[in-house]
């Protein structure tokens, strides 16, 4: 089992081996850059102030951070609402790895609701999924267990919007595929045009990719580090970027975007190797 790590603000993460990188933020902490980097980014709390129904993409289930505090925030602004969230995550560890969490006390609520939840198959698209379910009062939750781009593919043939994108996925050092101009067009398909993808991620490859597929980007405030966070939209109401930020998205030489094959199949490896040559030429 990876090793846990407590954060600044208190809160718990563990330490990936497999990604040599840590689940959340140690400088800001688990729970603040959930808060900060995206539920409040993606004005989750707005949506439910006018309509009960809100449809969540979480790109990276991980430890449920994202989701769990999601679920508290938005009950404060509306005890109606009811949360539909679909999660992507491949390592079902992350079940086992939550179970061992100290967790903070105004999360305990949604943690407990999600002992409910049943491992289930279920057809998306054209393949059958593990998806881990839960069903009750407020909380519309499925974890479907798989390969990332694979579940965004068959997602494409699924009658559904999102209202806002969580998009979590380790590092793009490390864990190239999941930020490429590729999958962000495909997810792109799936979000209302007034949604918000919101990303920790300060990459101007990430940044370049998110505008090449067609999104509108804007920066966040930063918490816990001097960068500032990335938000994307098709036609919502974001902040902007600042001049400086634009300058560089124009003119760095890193600022080159991430690319798949059509399939979407390369290894992390293979588009990390084809962007590095494409940044020397
Ligand atoms: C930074 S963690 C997510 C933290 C989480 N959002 C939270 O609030 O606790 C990234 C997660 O993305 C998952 N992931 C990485 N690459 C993936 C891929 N290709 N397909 C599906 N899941 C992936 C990892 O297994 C990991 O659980």
């Amino acid at each position: 089992m990876d090793s846990k790590i407590i954060t600044a603000d208190g809160t718990e993460t563990f330490f990936n081996e497999e990604y040599n990188e840590a689940y959340h933020s140690t400088k800001a902490g688990a729970y603040t850059e959930s808060l900060h980097k995206f539920i409040n980014p993606t004005k989750v709390k707005e949506i439910v102030k006018e309509k009960e129904q809100v449809n969540i993409l979480d790109i990276g289930f991980g430890l449920a951070y994202n989701v769990a505090v999601c679920y508290t925030e938005i009950l404060k602004v509306n005890k109606n609402a009811k949360l539909n969230v679909i999660s992507i995550e491949k390592d079902k560890n992350n079940f086992e790895r939550i179970k061992s969490l100290n967790l903070p006390e105004n999360l305990k609520e949604f943690y407990k609701l999600l002992e409910k939840g049943e491992f289930k198959k279920e057809k998306i698209g054209n393949n059958t999924y593990e998806v881990f379910t839960l069903d009750e009062n407020n909380l519309n939750l499925k974890v479907v267990l798989g390969e990332g781009r694979q579940i965004i593919k068959d997602l494409q043939n699924e009658n559904i919007k999102f209202d806002a994108v969580f998009w979590d996925a380790f590092s793009p050092k490390v864990n190239t595929e999941m930020w490429t101009v590729n999958i962000f067009k495909l997810v792109k398909n799936l979000m209302t045009e007034k949604a918000v993808l919101a990303t920790y991620s300060a990459s101007l490859a990430v940044r370049k990719g998110l505008l090449e597929a067609g999104f509108k980007i804007g920066l966040v405030e930063p918490i816990g580090r001097k960068s500032y966070s990335t938000v994307a939209t098709i036609n919502g109401e974001i902040p902007p970027l600042t001049e400086k930020e634009e300058k560089r998205l124009k003119t760095s030489p890193y600022a080159v975007p991430y690319y798949d094959n059509e399939s979407l199949t390369l290894s992390p490896k293979e588009i990390k190797e084809t962007w590095e040559s494409s940044i020397k030429q």
